[in-house]
Formats: C-alpha cells, sequence, structure tokens
C-alpha cells in the first residue's frame, strides 16, 4: 500500500516537471521563452558586438553603401519583437530592415526619402510581401506628411501603433545620400542635422506602442580636428522625447568596411600626426517608450 502511494507520487511528479518543461514565459515584447533561457546562446547579453562577417544569406546584398549588417536586425527582433509585429523603420534605405522581418516573420513599415531607391527596394518584395508584410512610403519622415501616411498604414495592418521602432540615419555628412534638402546627410550645420533627427524621433515616438522598444545605430564623425559625438546627442534628444536608454552597445564596424584596405596606412598616417583615433566602433543604442 505504501509502495504504491510512493509510486503514484512519484508518477504525479513526473507530469508535473513535464508540464513545467512545456511552460513557456515570456516578457510582453519578445518569443524568447524565458524557461528555456539556456537555449538562447546565439542571443547576445553584453555591450560588445563583433560581427566579423556581413550577412549575405536571406535576400541581403552589400550593394547600398551605408546599409546596417543584418546581424543587428536578427538581434534587436528575437530580443524585443513577437512574431507578426511591426517594425517602423524611419530611414529604410536598400530595405534591410525589412527583409528580415519577412526572414523572421515579422512586418516592416519603411519610410525612404529617395524615390528611386524606395522603388528599386520593392523589387526585393514579392507583390503578397508588400501588400501583407512590407510597406514602402516614400517621404521625408521628419513631416507631419509622412506621420499620416504610416498612420494610415498602420490601420490597415491592424495596427494603431508600430511595436518597434528601428532608426538608422545618416551620420551627419560622412555620406552624402542626395541633394535633398530634407536629406539628413544634407544638413548645411550638425546642429541641424540634430534638430532634422529629433523631428523624425518624435514621429517615430509618437508612432510606437507604449512599453516598447527603439533602436539608434549611429556613429560618429571627426570635423575640424575635434570629435564629434553624434551618437549622444542624438540619444539625449532620443531622451528628451521621452525615451529612456536601456543599452548603448558598442560595434565593432568591421563588417561595414568596403575597400578600407589600400588607404588604411593613410589613416595611420593621419591618426598619429593629428593626435586622433581611427574608427573601429559605432553605436546600437536600445531605449524603451514608458
Ligand atoms: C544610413 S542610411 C540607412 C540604410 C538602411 N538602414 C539600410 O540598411 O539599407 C540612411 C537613409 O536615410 C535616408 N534619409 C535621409 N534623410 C531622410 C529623411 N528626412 N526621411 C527619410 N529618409 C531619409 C537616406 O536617403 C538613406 O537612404
Amino acid at each position: 500500500m505504501v509502495k504504491s502511494n510512493l509510486k503514484e507520487k512519484k508518477n504525479k511528479a513526473a507530469v508535473l516537471k513535464i508540464v513545467d518543461e512545456n511552460a513557456v514565459k515570456t516578457t510582453a515584447y519578445s518569443d524568447i521563452n524565458l524557461k528555456k533561457w539556456r537555449d538562447y546562446e546565439h542571443i547576445k547579453t553584453d555591450t560588445l558586438w563583433e560581427f566579423p562577417v556581413r550577412l549575405k544569406e536571406g535576400g541581403h546584398s552589400n550593394e547600398y553603401h551605408g546599409n546596417y549588417i543584418p546581424q543587428i536586425a536578427q538581434q534587436i527582433y528575437e530580443r524585443f519583437t513577437k512574431k507578426n509585429d511591426i517594425v517602423l523603420d524611419l530611414f529604410f534605405g536598400s530595405g534591410t530592415s525589412g527583409i528580415e522581418a519577412v526572414n523572421m516573420n515579422r512586418r516592416c513599415i519603411g519610410v525612404e526619402l529617395k524615390e528611386d531607391l524606395a522603388e528599386k527596394v520593392s523589387e526585393k518584395f514579392t507583390p503578397k510581401q508588400l501588400v501583407t508584410d512590407v510597406n514602402i512610403i516614400c517621404a521625408d519622415s521628419a513631416s507631419e506628411l509622412a506621420k499620416d501616411k504610416i498612420q494610415a498604414r498602420l490601420d490597415i495592418m491592424g495596427s494603431k501603433q508600430a511595436q518597434l521602432l528601428m532608426l538608422h540615419p545618416p551620420y551627419d555628412d560622412i555620406i552624402k545620400f542626395s541633394d535633398k534638402k530634407e536629406d539628413l546627410s544634407n544638413c548645411a550645420t550638425t546642429e541641424e542635422f540634430y534638430e532634422l533627427f529629433e523631428k523624425v524621433a518624435r514621429n517615430g515616438y509618437d508612432l510606437l506602442e507604449k512599453g516598447r522598444f527603439a533602436c539608434l545605430i549611429i556613429g560618429d564623425k571627426y570635423a575640424n580636428s575635434q570629435h564629434i559625438p553624434l551618437g549622444f546627442e542624438c540619444m539625449a534628444r532620443m531622451n528628451k522625447l521621452g525615451f529612456i536608454t536601456k543599452a548603448i552597445i558598442v560595434k565593432d564596424v568591421q563588417g561595414n568596411e568596403r575597400a578600407k584596405g589600400k588607404t588604411a596606412n593613410l589613416w595611420r598616417y593621419r591618426a598619429l600626426a593629428g593626435g586622433f583615433y581611427i574608427f573601429k566602433h559605432e553605436y546600437v543604442m536600445v531605449f524603451q517608450k514608458i
């Protein structure tokens, strides 16, 4: 009798254990199962990111000078979005955020200023994807018009607001993307760049769901023999709008570099002669709308 009771108890405990193992515990903004947190070795939780090679598979190419590496989207989407969530990218460029959204069963709205680029990027998606998964808008992301257009697309996609904001602006005038006056790479001064960035970020803030996250990818620059901390000033603007900073990640830029090899020695000479250091990093900053 005692023996059979013991056996029953053991069976019950085993069943409970199986139920527990199958249980899912997630945050409100991610599908990562915290009960199985040991299974997510590929997810980064530290602040130094090194990706020796740019991912080229999964629809990505490196034809657009100034695109970010897809591994950033992979890391950020898995940690800060759930399946079907809408990612809003206000500097869509060659569409890295959209391609990775499709690859990871998320949706995306991308805004890009250059008409020819917006049109060309559309060709990366199937007609069906362009209806259900990826919406590309050609507009100035700092404008009220862009905000209205995004709102209309969100409505069609069945959501009042987006669930993740991606911001990869020009790094001031380091790469000139167009001659348009609304282009952040075409500002007369760095102060004007900050002002325009803030306007775009404000639109992003208004269009993002409360409790959700924003990711800013940005690098600094040198001008007039000085380090200009574009990243920290843009972070300050994000904070001013109401975002709290969750992380400042330093990312090795090696995967981004193209044909720097030939001029490496020249840069080294300039650094030694001018008393500065050659940039090897950019920032991936994470914010939350609280
Ligand atoms: C650094 S690139 C983004 C690249 C993109 N993340 C990718 O992976 O391809 C910045 C982009 O912002 C666009 N841009 C600049 N000013 C803009 C504005 N006011 N509104 C919308 N897009 C803008 C530029 O044309 C450029 O394509």
